[in-house]
């Protein structure tokens, strides 16, 4: 049995914590599919005995798919044991890196109808040269008024890959305490 640990990446921050996750889940024996979310159809949940799903904000949403995905495949997922993790830049402040301390997350968790057993939120990256002028903007008049970097030269990546390496323990151990359905 593997992990199946599904994305929503808009710049391809959510897309190297999930690898990252999958990595170290490697180290501990435990193989995973990573698969993006938005290019999914069909998944043969047979194959799997725990499924993580981390997305990330934009103009504070999420994209559309992840509810999209979560509804039409919640049954598959409310059998497994699960994860979620959540990416954004108001969680490079520490303050704002729990569920419970970070809006985007605790509302998603208030709303959505899949319950994981398991949730984290991590720092994503801020990559200027790579957003189109309107976004660059954006974000930049965001930094500016949350006390962030403002040199549209720069690519910083926030995310804390030891809490990470964190999270992908406590999956390992997920099947372990997972409720019988
Ligand atoms: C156009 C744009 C809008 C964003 N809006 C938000 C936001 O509303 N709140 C926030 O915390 N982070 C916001 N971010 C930061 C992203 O969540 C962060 O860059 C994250 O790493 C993106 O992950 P991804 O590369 O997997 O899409 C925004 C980033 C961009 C480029």
């Amino acid at each position: 049995m593997k992990t199946l640990i599904l994305f929503s990446t808009r710049d391809g921050q959510t897309r190297e914590i999930a690898a990252f996750i999958a990595s170290e889940l490697k180290e501990q024996g435990i193989y995973s599919d990573v698969v993006n979310l938005n290019r999914t159809e069909d998944i043969d949940w047979t194959l799997y005995d725990r499924v993580v799903i981390g997305a990330s904000i934009r103009y504070g949403h999420y994209h559309p798919a992840l509810e999209r995905f979560i509804k039409k495949h919640l049954h598959a997922l409310e059998a497994l044991p699960g994860a979620f993790f959540s990416v954004n830049l108001v969680a490079r402040k520490a303050e704002k890196r729990t569920p419970q301390t970070n809006s985007y997350t605790r509302k998603f968790l208030l709303s959505t109808p899949w319950q994981p057993t398991l949730c984290a939120v991590f720092a994503g990256a801020l990559r200027y040269p790579h957003y189109r002028w309107y976004d660059r903007m954006m974000i930049r008049l965001i930094m500016k008024m949350t006390g962030g970097e403002t040199d549209t030269r720069k690519e910083v990546v926030y995310t804390d890959w030891n809490q990470a390496a964190v999270f992908a323990r406590e999956i390992a151990q997920l099947t372990d305490n997972a409720p019988l359905k």
